[in-house]
């Protein structure tokens, strides 16, 4: 039971894998609660680290707010619902939002060559679904940053990866241009921002909505260390640490502990190191 099943005229609509979705009841806005729940490689873990949801909505609020001269975004500001009247603690983790038709689609943009898409190369020698003749080294840069969108999908299923080809048949053409374009730009404008306060942003991933008149809308999450690589970059020598300060750190963990898709309770430490990572991304971003 939390503050928000006491806030007349909203209910629990959707568990995420992070985070709880209250909807009111005209259906027009939903209440995003971010919890401290962990996910990873789409598995939702029992066990929580204390001030994750705080850090990643607090972080998107920022960005939202940043970004907003490029494209319309969810955050909506309604004073009936007395908001202000929940504890500070449920306040910092929850964001009001306007409901959208969601695009089944993940806008993912890539200004270095990691990740799955590091993998993806080693195999095929494949960037962007297109062979290269061009050969890169892993965590290269990008001339250009490339937009590789997957699937949304659906509880407990994977995502998967597909050309801009597949989404404009899943999607149509002109959305797919559109989506394209609004999250080259806005990946553009992050990286320079954040790269100026010590952090390069190597790749993220966007997702959008339509509302009622038709408008795309940035939702979900933004530029956090959970969709987001980040790596710290130091200004004076012009270098660049490769350590991951998103989730990929946790990934590494049960990587290297071989998991095996099982509960697991994350030792004290690592659950304190991931916390040390995020709060220095969001420092470095906000201050
Ligand atoms: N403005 C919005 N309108 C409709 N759905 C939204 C909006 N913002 C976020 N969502 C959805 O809410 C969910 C956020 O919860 P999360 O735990 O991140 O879910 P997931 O397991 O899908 O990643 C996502 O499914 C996302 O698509
Ligand atoms: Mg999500």
């Amino acid at each position: 039971m939390n503050e928000f099943q006491q806030i007349p005229g909203i209910s629990l609509s959707y568990k995420g894998k992070v985070r709880d979705i209250y909807e009111t009841k005209n259906q027009k806005y939903l209440l995003i609660f971010t919890t401290d729940r962990i996910s990873a490689f789409d598995f939702v873990f029992d066990d929580t680290i204390l001030g994750r949801g705080v850090l990643l909505n607090k972080l998107s609020l920022f960005w939202f707010n940043m970004t907003k001269d490029i494209v319309k975004n969810h955050i909506v500001d309604i004073k009936e619902l007395k908001i202000n009247e929940l504890g500070q603690e449920s306040r910092d983790r929850c964001m009001l939002v306007k409901k959208t038709k969601v695009v089944p689609i993940e806008a993912i943009v890539r200004g270095y060559l990691a990740g799955s898409a590091w993998e993806f190369y080693k195999k095929t020698k494949m960037i962007d679904n297109k062979k290269s003749n061009i050969l890169f080294k892993q965590f290269e840069k990008f001339k250009e940053p490339i937009f590789t969108p997957s699937t949304k999908a659906q509880k407990g299923s994977k995502d998967k990866n597909i050309s801009f080809d597949e989404m404009k048949n899943l999607i149509g053409d002109q959305l797919s241009e559109t989506i394209k374009d609004i999250s080259i730009k806005l990946y553009n404008f992050a990286h320079t921002f954040a790269i100026k306060k010590g952090i390069i942003i190597a790749d993220t991933k966007f997702e959008f909505g339509i509302d009622e008149d038709g408008n795309i809308i940035l939702i979900d999450e933004l530029f956090t260390p959970d969709c987001s690589r980040f790596w710290l970059y130091d200004n004076k020598t012009n270098t660049i640490d490769y350590n991951s300060f998103d989730k990929q750190f946790l990934r590494n963990y049960l990587i290297d502990i071989k998991w095996k898709n099982n509960q697991i309770k994350f030792p004290q430490e690592i659950k304190k190191e991931l916390m040390n990572r995020y709060n220095l991304a969001y420092d470095l971003l906000t201050h």
